[in-house]
């Protein structure tokens, strides 16, 4: 049976929205998916929703309906679409995903919702004015790459905004942004870590329970991170206690 969503807005169950996620060709996961609906629709609220990596839109229709649902702002998706340095390596001077994006926010009914911006992170964030109230990051994962378009953002976000990153796991330079920077800061709070999402709030991390949660995080995923390197049989329970652990709940 399908779950009706409590929200206003004609949004559609559940249900219906992983069937529309699942017609689109992208790099998220079903359950990465209803965590970024549930982020959306903390954020929207608070100041637009920015997207650095859309692809064929399979986050951002996830982005656009939580936005929806609680009749929230804008979604800006900043994609060059000509693909990732990865994508260009298979197939150099081959990608470009823009039809396929726009078709794809027409039939899932967000078109009204998605303004896409067809240029790199860097040429965006250049004479950005508009507080964020969600920040979602998903382009280039090279290290430099994910650092700039963090600590360039970052000001944007408002007091209070979430902010997500991608491939937290598997991808080095995100990997190394989030562990060795992101989840050293006091400035954070986290929210929770879903399959590769990691979500934080922008708000100091004051009370105990805030930092018990910063020091789960880091610890799970340390030994998660460790665990799979050396190829543990349990490697995956670390993973799916901080899934179960996620907030907001899935
Ligand atoms: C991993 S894919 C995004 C996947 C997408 N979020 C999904 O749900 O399927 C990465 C995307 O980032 C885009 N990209 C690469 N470098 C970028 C940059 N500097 N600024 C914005 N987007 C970039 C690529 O064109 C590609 O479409």
């Amino acid at each position: 049976m399908s779950t009706p969503i409590e929200a206003p807005g004609g949004v559609g169950s559940l249900a219906d929205l992983r069937k529309l996620s699942d017609q689109i060709d992208g790099f998220l996961g079903r359950r990465e998916g209803v965590y970024l609906f549930k982020l959306a629709k903390l954020g929207a609220n608070r100041g637009v929703v920015v997207e650095i990596g859309s692809w064929k839109g399979k986050s951002t229709v996830w982005l656009a309906k939580g936005s929806e649902a609680v009749n929230g702002q804008v979604i800006f998706a900043i994609d060059p679409h000509i693909g990732s340095p990865e994508h260009q390596q298979q197939s150099p001077g081959k990608v470009n995903t823009e039809q396929e994006f726009r078709a794809n926010m027409a039939r899932a009914g967000v078109a009204n919702r998605v303004t896409p911006l067809l240029m790199t992170s860097l040429a965006a964030l250049a004479g950005w004015t508009k507080p964020i109230g969600f920040l979602w990051i998903d382009g280039d994962h090279s290290y430099e790459a994910v650092s700039q378009d963090y600590y360039g953002w970052l000001p944007h976000v408002v007091d209070g905004g979430i902010i997500a990153f991608h491939d937290t796991y598997y991808w080095e330079g995100v990997r190394r942004l989030v562990d060795e920077e992101v989840l050293q800061s006091q400035g954070m709070r986290v929210l929770g870590q879903l399959d590769g999402i990691l979500a934080i709030q922008k708000s100091p991390a004051t009370s105990l329970t805030d930092q018990f949660n910063l020091f789960l995080v880091r610890r799970l995923r340390r030994v998660f991170n460790r665990a799979r390197s050396q190829r543990k049989p349990w490697r995956a329970l670390p993973r799916k206690l901080l899934r179960a652990l996620a907030w907001p709940r899935h």
